[in-house]
């Protein structure tokens, strides 16, 4: 069974982005994988305090609420990073997570260890934003180009959308529930995203 976890980055539950990850994973639960959804707002995540305790590790020295979110990675198939966008941003609890994938990046890249867990996943983003900026997702997208390679994720596409505002503005998007849903399937059932209509493909 596919089991995919969802990285929540907003701080207002049942927001925009809240609502298009559970679109995706209501479609993904009807399609059998199993899914998990965890919130990082208000969850006591340090960012990396650059103290280099991972460096013969590859194993994060902080005992906060990332520790248990390694493992999650671990055993993840599908891992998705939901996100508004803050000053051109993702959130600071999003940063925080990306952050601690440093120790993640260590075993990689200095240890040489193999893919975390034992194996390579897929991982989608998932972002929108109030304005119409057309440059709104041109350095986030990078960030979690980067994010996904620390933790052996393959970077298969990103759902993203311009002027939402206001709580519940995503369910008046035209395509964007029906197009996470169609996410959602796609990834329970292992399909190539190529046929999900709106997905950005990095
Ligand atoms: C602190 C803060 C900063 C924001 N910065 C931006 C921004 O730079 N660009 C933008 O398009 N929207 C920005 N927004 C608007 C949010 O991205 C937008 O309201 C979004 O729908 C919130 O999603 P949520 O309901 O999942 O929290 C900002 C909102 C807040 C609260």
């Amino acid at each position: 069974m596919t089991l995919i976890t969802g990285f929540m980055g907003s701080p207002r539950k049942g927001g925009n982005t809240d609502m298009l990850l559970d679109a995706l994973f209501v479609e993904a639960a009807a399609h059998g994988a199993e899914t998990e959804g965890i919130s990082l707002a208000g969850r006591d995540i340090t960012p990396c305090i650059e103290c280099g305790g991972c460096d013969e590790t590859g194993v994060c020295v902080l005992n906060d609420g990332m520790t248990p979110l390694y493992e999650k990675i671990e055993a993840s198939d599908v891992v998705v990073l939901a996100s508004p966008i803050f000053f051109y941003n993702i959130t600071a609890s999003t940063q925080a997570l990306v952050e601690r994938s440093q120790a993640c990046w260590v075993g990689k890249y200095r240890l040489k260890r193999g893919p975390l867990g034992g194996k390579m996943r897929k991982g989608v983003f998932l972002s929108l934003g109030a304005t119409q900026g057309k440059l709104l997702f041109d350095g986030v997208l990078r960030v979690v180009r980067y994010f996904f390679d620390a933790i052996d994720a393959t970077f298969e596409g990103a759902l993203l959308y311009r002027g939402i505002e206001e709580r519940g503005a995503i369910l008046r998007h035209p395509t964007a529930i029906k197009e996470a849903r169609t996410l959602g399937a796609f990834l329970a059932e292992g399909k190539d995203l190529s046929g999900v209509e709106g997905l950005f493909r990095p």
